[in-house]
């Protein structure tokens, strides 16, 4: 018998004594797989009720650490729901012929986290990859759950013992759902498929510059809540010099109840009412003694709301930031922003989406180095430590959507979307003093469709927060008839809905010119409004050292910053800016193998934070200027 016939009659002879055992796959009984119990328009579920606010004071269990995932290229678990593939069921070991995968022998990966710096086979994968988690729960009467998950990029649906809770789109915000009818006492699976592929319908789109991290990227918690419960809170420095306070409850209390709101150190509690939706308001003169929070003195006071049923603490700073003509004024005084912009990708030579208070505290403190009072969180809402740290660093904060580049500015799927994304990172983080611009978008082209769709945005962000700056990074300039070859003229028609015109040059990096030519840009603007640097920058390799004029080496980066903070002495208007940026980071579209093999080199420190020359020249200025002194009227 040829060798190749004998092996196939061994494997048939082995296929078959393996099934043997457990009985031919012609005996199994073929029972119909139930439905998945999930019906297929319920997969396009995406409404989620705005995520309640601060963790940190809640009783919560942390669904950190090891989770089951089943990677699903063909996202079988969602086409074949009703057929082969219930990921959702997590039926448990099943001999059945059509079961071809088992929760508790997949693979595990750490959640938070990204797949793309953790599994190595996942490091380019865009797609979906479902995750298992069991929850052990003791339901306790009269209390709420919740499963609340502080981000996961892109497109997710989260099952709880088969059932599915919902949908969220986006890959930067919080979202919950509750689950107080649905936990059992004991042990419950949480199923979660996540899809992280983009295209022309999502946001951004499908080109963006940065690595598309896909996954559970920031913690997941199942918290407990009285039956009402505080759901939201917002404690600021109105315009008028009043403290305003609103609270919102949720429960089947929530009308009518009283709430009490405090500032122990300053001698505050004050009272309100909450009406039938459970909402509450309440104003106060500013207290004697308050000290305003700024950069160089960040103070920040311990804030209580209670309820008859629940109480609240948090860490809050009281300033004012507005713009007056060409000024930006924080607490009444002129500010000059002197910042630098930040990805959410932690240092270190294997770069992660992960965030931990650590990995935060490090890139801040690269930015207070620098001498920065402003960091630009680009390109999307950061995880919620970042925050809470410039407030507490005294880092001024540009929080911004993934509206970026191009997206489907004529879809009206896209709009909700994106006003969901202005809804979830306004919700999350109204309460910090540091924040103090809203950005909807980056870099969008100049037409009619996508300045009607970015006005509805700042729209949206101005009937919510009227106590916060509005921008976008706008890179293009409306060209005038026989306008001079390096004239910059600051005319995008947004510039007219926005409080600050941010822009983004690369003159000397992109184009024409070297960064010996940049004494000739000269400016112009149409608007009587602040204009800032919201990037400018040049790619340089950490150690490759050479003449000003070579590409990629840290001397043609630092000349560049050199040039360009020569140039804002001819900007009009000019209130600051955030160099692009702090950190060499990943992205898939940097090819240069020499140079970049999948970094973007525009960091003035490598991704393991090295510093480069521009570090020093950007930090010289920054210190020469007292950018982080108290202000002066
Ligand atoms: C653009 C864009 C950034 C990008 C940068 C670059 O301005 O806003 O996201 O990384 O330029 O080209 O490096």
């Amino acid at each position: 018998m040829k060798l190749f016939v004998k092996i196939a009659a061994l494997w048939v002879l082995s296929i078959s004594a393996a099934c043997a055992d457990r009985g031919s796959v012609a005996d199994a009984p073929i029972v119909p797989l139930e439905k998945s119990g999930v019906a297929e328009e319920a997969y396009s579920a995406t409404e989620t009720a705005t995520a309640m606010v601060n963790l940190n004071g809640r009783s919560r269990v942390d669904l950190s650490g090891k989770w089951r995932y089943i990677v699903d290229p063909s996202r079988l678990g969602i086409l074949k729901a009703g057929r082969q593939r219930g990921f959702p069921k997590d039926r448990g070991p099943t001999n059945h012929p059509l079961i071809e995968y088992e929760w508790d022998t997949s693979p595990t990966m750490d959640v938070p986290g990204d797949w793309n710096s953790q599994v190595r086979e996942l490091n380019m994968y865009e797609g979906m990859v479902w995750f298992r988690r069991k929850v052990s729960a003791d339901p306790q009467p009269g209390k709420r759950y919740f499963l609340h998950f502080e981000a996961s990029n892109y497109d997710t649906r989260v099952f709880l013992n088969g059932d599915l809770l919902g949908r969220h789109i986006g890959g930067f915000t919080p979202f919950e759902f509750e689950v107080t009818d649905k936990l059992k006492a004991g042990e419950n699976s949480l199923v979660v498929s996540v899809d992280s592929e983009h295209s022309a319908k999502t946001i951004p789109a499908e080109d963006f510059d940065w690595q598309n991290y896909g996954g559970i990227t920031r913690p997941v918690s199942l918290i407990e809540v009285p039956e009402t419960f505080i759901h939201s809170y917002w404690v600021r420095l109105g315009k008028a010099g009043h403290i305003e306070v609103d609270v919102k409850l949720d429960g089947p209390n929530r009308a009518g109840s009283m709430v009490d709101i405090s500032i122990p150190s300053l001698g505050v509690t004050v009272q309100a009412k909450t009406d039938a939706q459970g909402q509450a308001q309440a104003s106060f003169p500013t207290p004697e003694g308050l000290k305003l929070w700024e950069p160089a003195t960040p103070t920040l006071y311990d804030v209580k709301v209670a309820s008859n049923q629940d109480s609240i603490g948090d860490r809050i700073g009281f300033r004012t930031i507005e713009v007056r003509g060409p000024k930006i004024y924080l607490n009444n005084k002129p500010l000059t922003l002197y910042g630098i912009s930040i990805h959410e990708e932690a240092l270190g030579e294997i770069p992660t989406r992960r965030m931990d208070e650590a990995a935060a505290r490090a890139l801040l403190g690269e930015a207070l180095d620098l001498g920065s009072n402003f960091v630009r969180l680009a390109h999307y809402p950061h995880s919620e430590i970042m925050p809470r740290l410039a407030d507490e660093m005294g880092l001024l904060v540009w929080s911004e959507i993934p509206v970026y580049w191009d997206i489907d500015f004529e879809s009206e799927k896209t709009l909700h979307e994106a006003q969901t994304m202005i809804n979830e990172m306004i919700a999350r983080d109204k309460n910090r003093a540091s924040i103090i611009v809203w950005s909807v978008a980056n870099e969008t082209p100049i037409k009619d469709v996508r300045t009607v769709f970015l006005r509805k945005l700042i729209d949206n962000v101005r009937a919510q927060d009227s106590t916060r700056l509005v921008s976008s990074a706008m890179d293009k300039s409306a060209k005038k008839d026989g306008q001079a070859e390096n004239l910059i003229v600051a005319n995008d028609p947004l510039g007219e809905f926005v409080d600050i015109i941010s822009l983004n040059r690369y003159d000397g990096w992109y184009g024409p010119l070297t960064p010996a030519e940049i004494y000739k840009v000269q400016w112009e603007t149409i608007y009587d409004k602040p204009i800032i640097l919201s990037e400018f920058g040049a790619g340089a390799l950490h150690g490759y050292r050479a003449d000003p004029l070579t590409r990629w080496s840290e001397d043609y980066q630092a000349l560049m910053y050199e040039e360009f903070i020569e140039m804002t002495k001819r900007i009009p208007n000019y209130a600051g800016m955030s160099p692009w940026i702090l950190k060499d980071f990943r992205s898939h579209r940097r090819f240069h193998g020499r140079f970049q093999a999948g970094w973007n080199r525009k960091g003035v420190i490598d991704q393991t934070g090295k510093r480069k020359l521009a570090f020093d020249v950007l930090q010289n200025y920054y210190n020469e200027q007292d950018s982080r002194e108290p202000l002066k009227p």
